[in-house]
Order: structure tokens, then sequence, then C-alpha cells
């Protein structure tokens, strides 16, 4: 563990106030005290409306709103603040693209190419865009593994495809997926990608300058910050021909009887009252990512993914789904165990303080793509500790026993 930073769990409440091995961070992130101070922080000293009064209040919350996005294009190196959209979560922000790029742009004559392995959310709402404009859905399949090959690549994305739906890490299987070959793919024949970073943001250095990326979503939850704040990243020429999603409050420039004008970016994207405490705390976030170097975070996660992953294979009738390659798994264990049902898995490990996800985790037809119809999945953070994995692995390692299975 030579040059692997701590676990920093001291930073973390819930984890130091309880006793409990929680391994369920796909699913959202424990939040450090600083994310929480701020949100605190936010309706303490800065509660009033942002981006609506002329006063010091009110201007004061919309600096704090505002230097959240700042922060968040920062992380991920996007060339300006107007490519940050914030939303209620990830799956509003790519909803957000589907009705309104979606809808506007891709026409019958267009094929949408989504990946097997995409989350629902990531899936349902461009299946909507396929049926309402009568454009051809096409699902680009995984191998076992949870890769594309380049035959399904070169398969899927022809000519016609005009958006190509795509997950960097997929949450059941944690495969990393080639991003970069998919854009470059994308783009050759003309088509625009939406890259579901809610697996990668929080754990690997994103850059969607270098990746090319036109769409890009992630949820704050899942990245050490409040619920109720995702971020649609687009590049600015998409984001500015795309017509308004939600109509409301804030985001025009004029409403009369007969006409509207719609705000610039990214106000034309925000309609309503908008989260500022959670953005605020999204900031803390992302400083927080900044003081510790998600570089660092990242080198500790394989770590402890290769420490669970070889403890956990090591288990008679435990089977791991995807890779074979523990550093293809970006933190993400999904297993079954021989005759116990996952949600069977998941209490018994409930009784011993371990807390873990199961059922479809929202990927229905990329489990029934890999023929597994239910799993586990225990999910691992930088905060995570080998301990915690050993508690772990010897109660997987009991389950069997447990369900009145012999020895
Ligand atoms: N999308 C989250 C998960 O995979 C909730 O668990």
């Amino acid at each position: 563990m030579n040059n692997i930073i701590s676990s920093h769990r001291e930073d973390f409440p819930l984890l130091c106030g309880t006793d409990i091995a929680y391994l369920d961070s796909a699913a959202t992130s424990q939040k450090p005290q600083c994310v929480i101070n701020a949100e605190r922080e936010f309706y303490e000293q800065l509660n009033s409306n942002p981006l609506r009064g002329f006063y010091d209040l009110s201007m004061a919350a919309t600096s704090a709103y505002e230097s959240a996005r700042e922060a968040v294009a920062r992380f991920i190196n996007a060339k300006s603040t107007k490519e940050i959209i914030f939303t209620n979560n990830a799956t509003s922000a790519i909803n957000l693209a589907a009705y309104s790029y979606g809808l506007s742009f891709v026409t019958r004559c267009d094929r949408i190419v989504v990946s097997i392995a995409e989350h629902h959310s990531n899936m349902l709402p461009w299946r909507m865009v396929a049926e309402k404009t009568g454009a051809e859905l096409v699902y680009m399949r995984c191998e076992k593994d949870g890769s594309f090959s380049d035959e399904e690549i070169e398969r899927c994305i022809t000519r016609s495809a005009k958006l190509v739906a795509i997950g960097a890490v997929s949450n059941v299987t944690g495969a990393r997926v080639p991003l970069e070959r998919i854009i470059e793919s994308a783009h050759a024949v003309g088509a625009a990608v939406m890259a579901d970073g809610a697996q990668s943001v929080p754990h690997m250095k994103t850059d969607v300058q270098a990746l090319d990326a036109d769409f890009l979503v992630f949820s704050a939850h899942k990245m050490l910050a409040p619920m109720g704040v995702g971020v649609l990243y687009g590049k600015r020429e998409l984001l500015e021909k795309m017509p308004p999603f939600l109509t409301g409050g804030e985001m025009i420039d004029s409403v009369t009887t007969d006409e509207v004008v719609y705000a610039p970016l990214p106000q034309k994207f925000e309609a309503g009252t908008v989260n500022g405490a959670g953005a605020y705390g999204l900031k803390a976030a992302v400083e927080y990512y900044e003081k510790i170097g998600i570089d660092k975070m990242e080198q500790r996660e394989r770590y402890l993914t290769g420490y669970a992953y070889d403890r956990l294979s090591a288990l008679p009738h435990v089977n791991i789904i995807g890779s074979s390659d523990p550093d293809n798994h970006a933190g993400i264990l999904s297993f079954t165990v021989d005759g116990v049902h996952p949600h069977d898995v998941s209490e018994i490990l409930n009784g011993d303080g371990v807390c873990i996800r199961a059922g479809h985790h929202c990927a229905q037809p990329l489990l029934a793509h890999l023929g597994v119809y239910s799993s586990s999945r225990a999910s691992l953070m930088f905060y995570n500790t080998t301990d915690e994995i050993d508690r772990f692995v010897e109660s997987v390692s009991t389950i069997r026993e447990r369900m009145g299975y012999g020895k």
C-alpha cells in the first residue's frame, strides 16, 4: 500500500458515527463534513433566491451558485461555464438532451445507437426519441466482460447514426468503455454522443475537451455532493441551437403576450428556482477532490478493487459478473451466489452490517444480455478500507451455509 492515500474516513461523519461497512457508493456516495457544512452555510448565511433579487443577499446567493458552475467547469475541463447546465440529477440531464436535442434534430431517416449496457436513464429517453421521431433504434452489444468489439462498434455506428448513447463505466460490470474510440467513430459519421459519466466522473479524471464529448452527464450525489443536483455538459454550439426543454421562470429575456425571447446559456435550460444549496455543496465537493487529488483517489480505489476482487473470486459458488481483470471493474463488483437470490444475499449482509445493492440495478436489458436476471453489487470508493472488504467477504462466505446448503 506504499504511496496509496489513506481512507480519509475522518472527513465522513456518517462513516465515523456508525459501525456499518458501506459498499454501495455506486448508488450514492457518502458526504464529507465540508460538503455538509457548505449546504448548511448556504441556508444559514446566503439563503435567498439565486438569479432573482437585486439586493445584496440575493446577489451573494447568485455568486455562490455561479461559483459552483465555475468549479464544475474546471473539474471536467469545459471551455466555458456556459456549457454547464445544472439539473436535478443525471436522469433529468439526459431527458433534457433527449427532449431538446433528440426531438429537434433526430429524424425518421436517422439511427440512434444505444449500448445494451446502459442504465435505463441513458436508454429510455432515447427510446422515447426513436418512438416519437420514427428513427431506427439499434443496440450495441457488449461482450461478457463488458467490452465492445471493433466489429460491433462498426456494425452499429454507420452513416445514418445521429446519436450514440454510451456510459463511460457500467454501473453493473464496472467495465471502462473506450469512450474516445466510440466518440471518434461517432464523429466520423457526423453523430453526436451522449456520454453517461455517472459512474466515471466521481472516480477518474474527466476532460471533456480531450474526449471531444458532445454531451456528458453526471450526478452530484455520487461524487460526495448533495442529492438533487445533476450536470449536463454540452458543447456550446450544440446547446446554442437546442430549444429549451422546460419553460417558465428565469429562462427568458422577455415575454409579451405574443413573443418570448429566451435567456442565453446556461439560464435557457434552468427554468424555475434552482438548487442553490445543493450546487454550493457540489462546489465544496469539487474543492475536496482538488485538495486530495482524483488521481490519488483512483489509485486507492484500484487497490481496494483488486483486493476485493481477489478475495471474492476465491470463494466457491460465487460468480463475479464482467471482466476477470479487477482493473476493469472501476470499484464495482456485481456477483451471484449459486442457489441464493440476490435479495437474500443483501439481507444477510445487512444483518452483518454490510450495505450492498441487489436487484437489476436499473439495467435490465444488460442483465438479460448477460443471462443474469438479478445480482448483488458491492461498490467501493476511496473512503473504504480493507477491513470493510474483509467483513463483506467473510459474510458472503457464510451465506450458502446460512441458507441451508451443506459446507
Ligand atoms: N444509478 C444508481 C445505481 O446504479 C442508483 O445504483
